[in-house]
């Protein structure tokens, strides 16, 4: 792999799978707005022939692996689906990494790095992060057990970037999967400092990642954790003064949903290495989300107002 990123093609060719996705659907805007080839596939990933047979179509230099199972309307699904938790996001990124190694084919994989759990040697509040080289310690719902099994197995692959996505964030306040969204919803929230990755900043870097051939695994967060509180305050600030919200614990958390959930710091050393650029996530959210909304505040308070029906 190393030294040949193109395949020997004159420009990289790109092939996204997860082309009606979240994910999926960003980085099509982002390689539009780029000028950049690509192609969306049309297989599932478990399905090698299916796999193999749009790789032929479409030869690419480059495959983004944005598919996978995350659970509607959360990953709580995935404790009552395991055995589609395990085709899609087990055997399917497998798959296609595999494909892809026999034909030595750079594959970006968009994972999850709600895989670590603050704890004793990572405490909160420390500001030590988990590195790229930690073993994953949060297995507590099964999403995060299939991604961090997944995650040991592909880093065999030579080919294969994987990228620990957290919290991902857009500057839409109102669109449902966007963290922000779902804690100005929430009838309370916890509050502990997290590691987020604010898409309109990184998104561009992982097909620049995928362009260097970089191979591994990459915290793919902004530098630094914001808290609940903290995203709600600057909401308040830039949007809506009025704004309230109540919080609660961990284990009151614990009763209103299935599966716990992962809370972490993780160490960005690799990914600034990378792009000296990237902002701390407080001046990334300020720069990609908030102050774009403060640019259109009616527009935005009415908005969520209307979401939240409160
Ligand atoms: N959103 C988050 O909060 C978050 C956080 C961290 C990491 N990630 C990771 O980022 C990746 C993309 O997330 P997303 O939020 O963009 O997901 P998404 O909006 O749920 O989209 C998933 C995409 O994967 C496709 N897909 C599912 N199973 C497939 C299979 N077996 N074969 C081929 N395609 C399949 C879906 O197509 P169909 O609709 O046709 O099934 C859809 O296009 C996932 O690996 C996810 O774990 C997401």
């Amino acid at each position: 792999m190393a030294g040949d990123k193109t395949n020997g093609a004159a420009e990289p060719v790109f092939l996204i799978f997860g082309k009606s996705g979240w994910i999926g659907g960003l980085l099509q805007e982002e390689l539009k707005k780029q000028g950049a080839k690509f192609h969306l596939a049309d297989a599932r990933m478990e399905d090698r022939s299916a796999v193999v047979a749009d790789i032929e179509k479409y030869k690419p230099t480059h495959v983004l692996n944005a598919a996978g199972l995350t659970g509607r309307p959360n990953v709580d699904w995935c404790e009552t689906h395991k055995l589609e938790t395990i085709r899609a996001n087990v055997i399917g990124c497998l798959t296609l990494a595999d494909v892809c190694n026999q034909r030595g084919i750079h594959m970006t994989y968009y994972g999850t790095g709600c895989i670590f759990h603050y704890d004793d040697d990572f405490p909160v509040n420390s500001g030590k992060g988990f590195k790229e080289s930690d073993k994953p310690n949060f297995t507590g719902s099964y999403y995060s057990h299939t991604k961090a099994i997944v995650e040991d197995l592909i880093k065999q692959y030579d080919n294969v970037l994987t990228l620990r996505v957290r919290m991902p964030i857009i500057a839409d306040l109102t669109y449902p999967r966007n963290f922000i969204t779902k804690i100005i919803k929430y009838d309370k929230v916890i509050n502990i400092p997290n590691s987020m990755t604010v898409l309109p900043e990184l998104l561009p870097m992982s097909i620049e990642m995928a362009k260097r051939g970089l191979t591994g695994i990459m915290n793919f967060t902004n530098p630094g954790a914001v808290s609940h509180n903290e995203i709600l305050e600057m909401y308040k600030e830039y949007v809506d003064p009025e704004f309230t919200w109540s919080n609660f614990s961990v284990e009151e958390q614990a009763k209103v949903i299935v599966a716990p959930r992962s809370n972490n710091l993780l160490d960005t050393a690799r990914i600034e290495g990378e792009f000296p650029e990237l902002l701390p996530i407080k001046e990334s959210l300020r720069k990609y989300v908030f102050e774009p909304a403060a640019a259109k505040k009616d527009e935005v308070y009415k908005a969520v107002k209307e979401m939240r029906g409160r």
